[in-house]
């Protein structure tokens, strides 16, 4: 796996400088982030709540799993959208290993214990490190049933042919008839999308200028935060929300950890974030290129929003290498 040093090195060096997203979340970058969930305007963790909250027992019976089943969740953060699904296996003596999969020890810990007492009959099996890795290693759950969910529209951040590539990786893990929640957000109102992200009390500005400020922490870098502001926008006509920082001056920053520094022009962007609004129809091609079929949607009263929950359909095929 590339290191931050690495990868900043090379984002820097392009001739369209980038950073991938995957950086915004250190410990105050998940801070902010918190924060970002909490704006009325950004209506993607509400849509999704109201969507476990109250359909939790239509997503369960889609399943069709009549024997014990494991419910494996890829990045569960803090557990705040999962908890109403949770709580309606538990209440309901569901039998099912609930198993969250998370990079970060600590936010595995905290989840686990907060589980542990709100909901004490549900069977929990934690695992900490990556995706793949412990999708690899862990044969005790391999034969059941099994529903693995990646939820929040995180699959947005990966451009479609790379987003097929994970889904299908996914796939490659699971037997026939097992299932993939996958949170996804739709193409809607294009100014209820910019909105989401282009919040007047400068929230989501910060979540990006924090990757300047991690640079500076971490690979002792010495950007002036006063010399970059922060721009998105919305293209209707793709779905695509892209995120920048704007370097406001000609200016040379030093990375103390790379020995080098590296220069911006005025206006010079630097890309930081592609967050991608799906239609339905693209959500079935997905769904088809990476080997799995569509079995239904779930959606939020404003249509805003969709955990859809996909089957697998076909043996896997393997792609050019994911990176
Ligand atoms: C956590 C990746 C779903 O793309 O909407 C929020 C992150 N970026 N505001 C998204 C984010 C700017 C978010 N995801």
């Amino acid at each position: 796996m590339k290191t931050f040093a690495e990868d900043v090195n090379k984002g820097l060096s392009s001739k369209f400088k980038h950073l991938s997203s995957k950086y915004f979340y250190d410990d105050q970058g998940s801070q902010i982030f918190q924060q970002i969930m909490h704006m009325p305007d950004y209506y993607l963790t509400d849509s999704e709540h109201e969507i476990l909250q109250e359909q939790s027992s239509q997503i369960v019976e889609s399943l069709g799993f009549d024997s014990h089943f494991n419910i494996i969740e890829l990045g569960p953060g803090d557990g705040q959208k999962t908890f109403h699904f949770l709580k309606y296996l538990a209440d309901n003596h569901l039998p099912v290993t609930y198993i969250p999969v998370d990079i970060s020890a600590a936010a595995i810990n905290l989840l686990t214990d907060k589980l542990h007492q709100e909901l004490p009959g549900l069977d929990i099996h934690p695992l900490v490190g990556d995706y793949f890795h412990v999708l690899d290693e862990n044969f005790e759950f391999k034969e059941d049933p099994k529903l693995l969910m990646f939820l929040g529209s995180n699959i947005g951040n990966y451009r479609t042919s790379d987003a097929v590539r994970l889904l299908s990786l996914f796939g490659s893990k699971m037997n026939l008839g097992d299932k993939l929640l996958i949170g996804m957000d739709l193409q809607k109102n294009p100014s209820t999308i910019l909105n989401a992200y282009n919040d007047p009390a400068g929230i989501t500005r910060s979540f990006n200028l924090n990757l300047l400020s991690r640079m500076n922490r971490e690979l002792h870098a010495n950007f002036d935060l006063t010399a970059f502001d922060f721009y998105c926008h919305y293209n209707p006509e793709t779905g695509e929300v892209k995120s920048y920082l704007v370097s406001l001056k000609a200016q040379s920053v030093l990375i103390g950890a790379l020995g080098k520094s590296f220069d911006f022009k005025e206006n010079e962007l630097l890309s930081t974030e592609l967050s991608k609004k799906y239609t339905y129809d693209q959500i079935e091609a997905m769904s088809e290129a990476s080997g799995f079929e569509v079995l239904n949607n779930f959606t939020d009263r404003n249509h805003y929003f969709t955990d859809s929950l996909w089957t697998k359909v076909d043996e896997y095929l393997e792609l050019p290498k994911f990176t």
